[in-house]
């Protein structure tokens, strides 16, 4: 493959995961800068790509501690992995957090409702409770639908940098790296 078709194939693996429910690179891996300044990684579902925009997003709640460490430092990195083709795709980039506005909104309105049942919660995310089930047996009713909203974001990232390892064969393996200046992708090949 061509540097160019790597970096097309980056984008469309990216965008192929926001429609597939199976595919390995929906689920990744993001990093952000504790509030100790170490390092923090946790899961996100990928939930819409551009590759016309510079743009992926993810949803989170308001009150979980990534917002407060992104509020912060705003840069973030990902990471995904294709264990079966052996591919990792990694970048990192520049953060914004949608809070108010017309995406947002539709971001809420078009996500299945059980993935909104989590924004219901009364208590934040990491708040210590004595024991596993007591995140459900609350004293209150659950709060309705809308309630969540109130704690739903849209988290956007904008990558700067890409990162395409393959392993092609046992001993064979190819790197890409394309770092973006301005509007353009600066392309090249890197040590594996
Ligand atoms: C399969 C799976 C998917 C997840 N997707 C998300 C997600 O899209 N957004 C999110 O905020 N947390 C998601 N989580 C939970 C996070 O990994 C994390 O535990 C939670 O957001 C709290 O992170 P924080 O304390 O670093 O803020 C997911 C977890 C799993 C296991």
């Amino acid at each position: 493959m061509t540097l160019e078709e790597i970096y097309a194939r980056i984008w469309d693996f990216l965008a192929a995961a926001v429609r597939e429910e199976k595919n390995p690179f929906k689920l990744m891996q993001a990093a952000t800068v504790g509030l100790d300044g170490g390092p923090n990684v946790r899961t996100v579902l990928l939930r819409s790509v551009s590759e016309q925009e510079n743009l992926l997003t993810f949803h989170t709640d308001l009150r979980s501690p990534k917002i407060a460490e992104l509020s912060r430092e705003p840069r973030i990195a990902l990471v995904g992995v294709d264990p079966v083709h052996n591919v990792q795709i990694r970048m990192s980039g520049e953060t914004r957090i949608v809070r108010t506005g017309q995406a947002r909104l539709n971001a809420w309105r078009s996500s299945p409702d059980h993935d909104l049942v989590v924004y219901r919660t009364r208590l934040a995310p990491g708040t210590p409770i004595g024991h596993a089930d007591d995140a459900h047996h609350q004293t209150q009713p659950v709060p309705d639908p809308d309630e969540g909203l109130k704690h739903f974001c849209v988290v956007e990232v904008r990558p700067t940098r890409l990162d395409w390892l393959e392993h092609l064969t046992v001993d064979r393996q190819q790197r890409a790296r394309f770092v973006r200046q301005g509007d353009i992708w600066l392309r090249d090949w890197i040590a594996p």
